[in-house]
């Protein structure tokens, strides 16, 4: 499918090109800016003739703004306009024309949904979910998981070569503890190896000991120090406790259909004496007190590449990380998803990053990119917490939303009809899709940096701005396809014709959908997609409310807009990782 702003764009573009020969004229009909126009003026606008009157005067034929945007009007190709005006400040606006937008209904029908363009080969890196070893898994995470999917299977759209890594922290300070509690609560663990069957409680043991005994402690921070140099019982206890806390986490993302590959910290152990060995001969790392550190003009804090005590951090692994996906991997983009806490450190790692040479090479940037999001708050509007203060259980989440949207479903089902019937037989799957859904969607749905609030009764309204609300009229499309009897493939898409307000509206919101992709691809703002998705969910209420369908003597026409609408769903259900139902 095409971005009609930017074939507006092309075609004003090409006017303006008409309009004079001087180099000015040229260069500024390169780039024409054309912005969506407010309704009751039309479809897009250039509003730009002022400027480039301003700019070329002496070279142009034309007295005034107005008149310029008289002569680039009469310049246009005009076949896909209904109207094109000129205002008195010489403002244009278009107007698409009835025969226009059917021709690229039609070709939709028949082509199917599309990306714009097709990004073959280019190599993009994408850090998301990488949660801690050892340490729940938690909202924070949730949401991580959950934005990096949804921008992963964008870029896979687009046909990007796609790295979906999980940055699994399993090489933090935390394992020094954990095997240090290993000694001291089963000393004789290296010849009958304890099964911990509750992880959790043995980190807030091993995390208690840590903070109240010195000695403990010291002990703690050596033993991170040998296990990062490799010493073999430490590793063995670290693969264990490594291997326990991957199963929990494998079930949350089974459950959520996410995949990836793990990376995780550990991975780039053997890496860093060559990184750090390399960032001194360059003079970007330098000795401070014991410790060698890296300084940026991000901030007057540097990155701490080694401690004074010899070991590594998350600094030094994100270093080594860093240079291993542009230089290994060969990503000419990578992308990483956490909270917005810690933009400071991705900035300081990127910078580091140019400044070794990295990421910029003769003919190409490497892009790089932090996507920091925003907290997950309770109704009180702190972090959002159990009852007794812990952080909340994602399995736990999970497990209630799938619960209340049983229950919302049972509810539903009681005045069924025999289309529910199906979704009755599987009302566990249902339940399963709804629910996750839900979550997923609520989630993605609000602008990433800001703080939300946490609401099972908001997430799951069937009312609302809801995955339950669309899934729905995802579903009524369905029926009503049903309903006709009529297969796709039998509809005669050369005979389409849209004329009621609600159908051009309706049409044009269908044709926005590359536009709306081609946007997050530049700012990675994945909620631009539930926004869509909403918006034409609206606008498809507002036709099925207005025209008629089955049984209509425009059956045939508003079975393809139908037909293309449950398309453009699916396809944004699709890439926000929520399975559409044909049947609720
Ligand atoms: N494990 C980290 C956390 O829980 C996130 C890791 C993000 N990725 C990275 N390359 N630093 O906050």
């Amino acid at each position: 499918m095409r971005i009609i702003q930017n074939y507006v764009r092309d075609l004003l573009s090409s006017a303006i090109a008409k309009c004079s020969t001087a180099e000015i004229v040229q260069e500024f009909a390169k780039h024409p800016n054309v912005s969506v126009a407010k309704p009751k003026f039309g479809d897009y606008q250039w509003n730009d003739a002022l400027s480039l009157f301003k700019l070329a005067k002496d070279s142009l034929t034309v007295g005034s703004p107005k008149e310029l945007a008289e002569l680039v009007k009469e310049n246009i190709e005009k076949t896909a306009f209904s109207s094109v005006n000129v205002s008195p400040q010489g403002f244009l606006t278009f107007v698409f024309s009835k025969e226009w937008i059917e021709e690229e209904i039609k070709s939709l029908a028949i082509n199917g949904v599309k990306p714009s363009k097709l990004l073959n080969g280019v190599k993009v890196g994408i850090d998301f979910s990488s949660p801690n070893i050892a340490k729940e898994m938690h909202v924070g995470h949730l949401r991580s998981t959950i934005i990096g999917d949804s921008i992963a299977r964008i870029l896979e759209f687009h046909g990007y070569e796609v790295f979906r890594i999980n940055h699994l922290g399993d090489w933090g300070t935390q394992f020094g503890m954990l095997i240090e509690y290993m000694y001291e609560k089963y000393p004789d663990f290296l010849t009958s190896m304890p099964s911990i069957s509750d992880l959790t409680k043995f980190y807030k043991e091993a995390k208690l000991r840590m903070d109240t005994d010195e000695e403990f402690k010291k002990k703690s921070r050596s033993r991170v120090v040998k296990l990062q140099s490799g010493d073999k019982d430490s590793r063995m206890v670290w693969k264990v406790i490594c291997d326990l806390s991957m199963e929990a986490f494998n079930e949350i993302y089974k459950r959520l259909d996410i995949k990836f590959e793990v990376y995780g910290e550990s991975f780039y152990n053997d890496f860093i004496p060559d990184v750090v060995k390399e960032l001194k001969e360059k003079g970007i790392a330098e000795d401070s007190q014991g410790a060698i550190v890296v300084f940026t003009d991000v901030s007057p804090a540097p990155l701490m590449l080694v401690k004074s005590d010899g070991g590594y951090g998350y600094d030094t692994t994100d270093m080594a990380c860093i240079r291993y996906r542009i230089q290994e991997l060969k990503c000419d983009w990578v992308i990483y998803v956490t909270d917005v806490g810690q933009a400071e450190h991705f900035a300081k790692i990127f910078k580091a990053a140019r400044d070794a040479g990295w990421a910029d090479h003769e003919n190409k940037r490497v892009r790089l990119d932090h996507v920091g999001f925003g907290m997950i708050l309770n109704d009180f509007g702190e972090k959002f917490k159990t009852r007794s203060g812990e952080t909340v259980k994602l399995v736990d989440l999970l497990d209630v939303a799938v619960e209340r949207a049983s229950a919302e479903l049972e509810k539903r089902l009681q005045n069924q009809t025999e289309d529910d019937l199906d979704a009755q037989s599987d009302l566990k799957g249902v339940s399963e899709t709804l629910g996750y859904g839900a979550v997923k969607y609520y989630d993605l749905n609000r602008s990433i940096l800001s703080n939300y609030k946490f609401s099972f009764d908001s997430m799951l309204d069937p009312r609302g701005n809801t995955a339950v609300y669309l899934l729905y009229a995802y579903a009524r499309i369905c029926a009503i396809f049903r309903k006709s009897g009529i297969n796709f493939e039998e509809l005669d898409i050369s005979a389409l014709s849209v004329s009621h307000t609600t159908e051009i509206a309706l049409a044009k919101c269908i044709l926005k959908f590359p536009a709306v992709l081609d946007t997050i691809l530049k700012d990675l703002a994945v909620n631009r997609l539930t926004e869509y998705l909403y918006d034409i969910s609206c606008q498809f209420s507002a036709f099925y409310t207005q025209c008629k369908v089955v049984g209509d003597s425009e059956q045939n026409s508003r079975l393809i807009l139908c037909h293309c609408t449950r398309m453009i769903m699916k396809t944004c259900f699709n890439l926000i990782g929520i399975k559409p139902l044909e049947r609720i």
